[in-house]
């Protein structure tokens, strides 16, 4: 072009340009191309440099049916955002005036489950004699199997992000979009953290490879879930702030939904067989055995099979959670790992059948056997005569029965975002507590806020963070129970 314009200035208007001037402008289209062709790789590989917070990384899990994330993360997305991850400093705005710091005993107490704080950290309790505690050598161990470092700094202000492998479809996206919600719920009031988080879904830190007398402590691992024999630390999952793949509205929204679905049809009134609806496909052998139990004469369940990529392709007509409260009886089946749909099964008031869990999430240690549902045998071979005799037994006690759906739905209903996030609030004070040292973002870690967070997002990952952000707290979070006697 530059080189055109002034070729035909001087030539004084000819009509075609020299020959010399088509060799500049050929030269000129040239670089041109070549300008673009390393752009071109210039953008590729910033593209391959740039890490982000959209997931793709399937290896830890042997299923994954749904189309998003199943190539790159969405390019432009990556490259328009990632160089640039600016994060406006924190306004340090005046802590909002508590509405009434009334004394800790008029407070609320919170759920018992909190209780589970204490024992879920007490491998890093400091020790009388010194030592314990969270070090930096722990941590270190600790980010083998993780997939992003997360530090808070600033007195609860900012937050960073170290990621070492993407995370499956918004856990990754939603769990750092948690982390900042927490923030703008308790402005200044989150601790200075530095932790190893993992998105995948099965606990990493065998019991018995750790914690032995003398031993230094496990490494400490956040993740979704954990078992009686892992030392990993639960955190409430990303589908609280909603799970975009399955359609799946944050937790306030379909717990409303669910409850309101429900409430259409009284306990008695529901169809008196149990029922599950579920991917069975999860290499979860529990769930292969409940495909036998199909069959509402013999074992009175109803067994059915959601296919998640023909619901994506449909719009989610059949999958509503809300229409699924129809059964007087609700069957739980753990998945590869915890299941994200215990909470929308309880949800429905109907009477909760839970195969025996294995893996326990933050809220689940808060469920009582016969209390709040009705335990059903594991053993593939007793699964189905286990369902049998829970539906026959609540048909002959309706009153009773009733009675276990609506304590569990009640459960639900005191599980409210409020909670979640005192729950998050406590946890992360409790572990800040252990800390031996200062939390301090790596130089390779990229800062989160809100702004990088929805510029990552896809329009439909943006609808789900909106819907799920949160308020400041006008509330005290509650009082947690006290830690357990120190033993000797
Ligand atoms: C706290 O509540 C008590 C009783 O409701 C009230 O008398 C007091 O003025 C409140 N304090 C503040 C700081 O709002
Ligand atoms: C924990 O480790 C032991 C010994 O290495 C092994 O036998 C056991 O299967 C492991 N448990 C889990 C839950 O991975
Ligand atoms: C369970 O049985 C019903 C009725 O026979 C059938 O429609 C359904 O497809 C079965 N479920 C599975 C998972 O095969």
């Amino acid at each position: 072009m530059a080189a055109e314009g002034t070729g035909g200035r001087a030539r004084g208007g000819a009509r075609h340009p020299p020959l010399s001037a088509l060799v500049v402008s050929a030269i000129a289209a040239f670089s041109a191309v070549l300008v673009l062709v390393v752009l071109h790789s210039a953008y590729d590989d910033a593209l391959s440099r740039t890490r982000t917070l959209l997931g793709h990384n399937l290896e830890p899990t042997p299923w994954h049916p749904f189309p998003h994330a199943k190539g790159r993360p969405p390019a432009r997305a990556a490259l328009r955002c990632a160089p640039s991850l600016a994060c406006l400093p924190p306004l340090s705005r005046p802590r909002p005036a508590a509405a009434n710091a009334s004394s800790p005993a008029k407070r609320r107490q919170c759920p018992a489950y909190f209780a589970a704080i204490h024992r879920d950290l007490a491998p890093w309790r400091r020790r009388p004699g010194g030592g314990g505690g969270v070090t930096r050598a722990l941590l270190d161990a600790a980010r083998r199997r993780a997939s992003m470092r997360v530090t808070v700094t600033g007195g609860g202000r900012r937050l960073h992000v170290d990621l070492y492998y993407a995370c499956v479809q918004s856990r990754a996206l939603l769990t750092v979009w948690s982390l900042l919600q927490l923030m703008r719920r308790y402005p200044g009031r989150v601790p200075d953290v530095d932790l190893m988080f993992d998105c995948m879904d099965r606990p990493a830190v065998n019991r018995s490879e750790h914690g032995a007398a003398g031993d230094p402590p496990p490494p400490p691992l956040f993740r979704y879930c954990t078992t009686r024999d892992h030392f990993d630390i639960p955190f409430p999952d990303w589908s609280f702030w909603g799970w975009p793949e399955t359609n799946i509205e944050p937790w306030t929204q379909e717990f409303a939904s669910i409850k309101l679905g429900a409430g259409a049809t009284p306990w008695a009134n529901r169809v008196p067989t149990a029922y599950w609806k579920g991917n069975p496909d999860v290499a979860s052998p529990l769930r292969v055995a409940l495909l036998r139990c199909n069959d509402t004469a013999t074992w009175r369940a109803e067994i059915l099979r959601q296919d998640w990529d023909d619901e994506a392709r449909s719009g989610f007509r059949h999958s509503r959670l809300s229409a699924q409260c129809a059964h007087r009886y609700k069957v739980y089946a753990e998945g590869f790992a915890w299941s994200v749909s215990l909470k929308y099964i309880l949800a429905c008031g109907s009477t909760a059948l839970l195969i025996e869990p294995r893996y326990q999430d933050f809220f689940s240690r808060g469920l009582e056997p016969r209390v709040s549902y009705l335990p059903v045998s594991a053993a593939a071979e007793a699964m189905c005569e286990s369902i049998r005799d829970a539906v026959d037994w609540g048909n002959a006690n309706p009153a009773e029965a009733e009675r276990v759906g609506e304590r569990g739905q009640r459960l639900m209903e005191d599980l409210s975002m409020a909670a979640v996030y005192d729950y998050m609030l406590h946890l992360l004070t409790e572990y800040a507590g252990l800390m031996d040292f200062r939390p301090e973002p790596p130089h390779t870690a990229q800062e989160a806020c809100e702004g990088s967070l929805m510029c990552l997002a896809d329009d439909k990952q943006r609808r789900f963070m909106e819907a799920s952000a949160a308020e400041p707290a006008v509330d005290e979070p509650c009082v947690m129970p006290p830690p357990p006697p120190v033993e000797e």
